[in-house]
């Protein structure tokens, strides 16, 4: 057991897929892997382990927002020894070509939160993607016809703005979409050398308003999590 998961050592495969949501995980766990077993139930955050083909990978939420993410990173990897990271996540177009549906591939991370700016003595770091896994997701994407995108994200500290046009600074500087997690995500993958990515569906539009309905939705999540699982080692 590591403080907030409650797995004995060896329950956790080194491929871990991080939904948002541990729902989620348990819903792709028991729809797409085999022989799964939950290794985590400790503050509701469900994990499992199970098997795609013949490769052991595991599936546990992160939480909303940096701070949840990195308290899992951070014990999956220094306690159970995770190497490579993929998060499948949801996120809101800051761009007007983009709809709902359509895969963004975090090439990039820039953030509002303040953790970089603590952790290097308020000087900036450029949080990205492992690029052999990148690749590989870009090629399965297009392999499998989805309208997938590449480009900088946002992670930002919060999802209910005062300022109705926030995004648009963002948009100007051509980044993509912006969601919660993955500057967290790649900051601590790179602090601790493994491999991380961020698969993410656009939900909603902060262009145009447009939102994902729950039919949208429930086709979106499983083609992420099979991007997520072919290109798991
Ligand atoms: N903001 C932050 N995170 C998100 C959004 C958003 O608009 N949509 C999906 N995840």
């Amino acid at each position: 057991m590591s403080t907030h998961i409650g797995a004995r050592q060896g329950q956790i495969a080194p491929t871990v897929l991080l939904p948002g949501d541990p729902l989620r995980a348990r819903h792709i766990a028991d729809t797409m892997l085999k022989d799964v077993s939950c290794f985590n139930e400790v503050r509701g955050m469900l994990g499992y382990t199970g098997f795609y083909g013949d490769k052991r990978v595991s599936i546990m939420g992160s939480g909303m927002g940096i701070p949840s993410l990195s308290i899992y990173v951070n014990e999956l990897v220094t306690e159970y020894y995770a190497k490579t990271l993929i998060r499948i996540g949801t996120c809101g177009a800051i761009q007007p070509y983009l709809s709902v549906g359509d895969i963004i591939l975090a090439m990039a991370s820039s953030t509002d939160s303040h953790i970089n700016k603590l952790r290097f003595a308020g000087m900036d770091y450029a949080p990205t993607a492992s690029f052999h896994l990148l690749l590989k997701a870009y090629e399965a994407a297009q392999a499998r016809g989805a309208a997938v995108y590449v480009g900088g994200i946002l992670s930002s500290d919060t999802f209910y703005e005062d300022d109705p046009e926030w995004w648009k600074k963002w948009a100007t500087y051509g980044v993509l979409a912006c969601e919660m997690e993955t500057a967290g995500l790649y900051t601590l993958a790179a602090k601790f050398g493994v491999d991380a990515l961020s698969i993410l569906t656009v939900s909603d539009s902060l262009v145009t308003g447009e939102s994902a309905t729950s039919e949208q939705r429930e086709r979106d999540f499983p083609l992420m999590a099979e991007i997520a699982l072919k290109i798991s080692p």
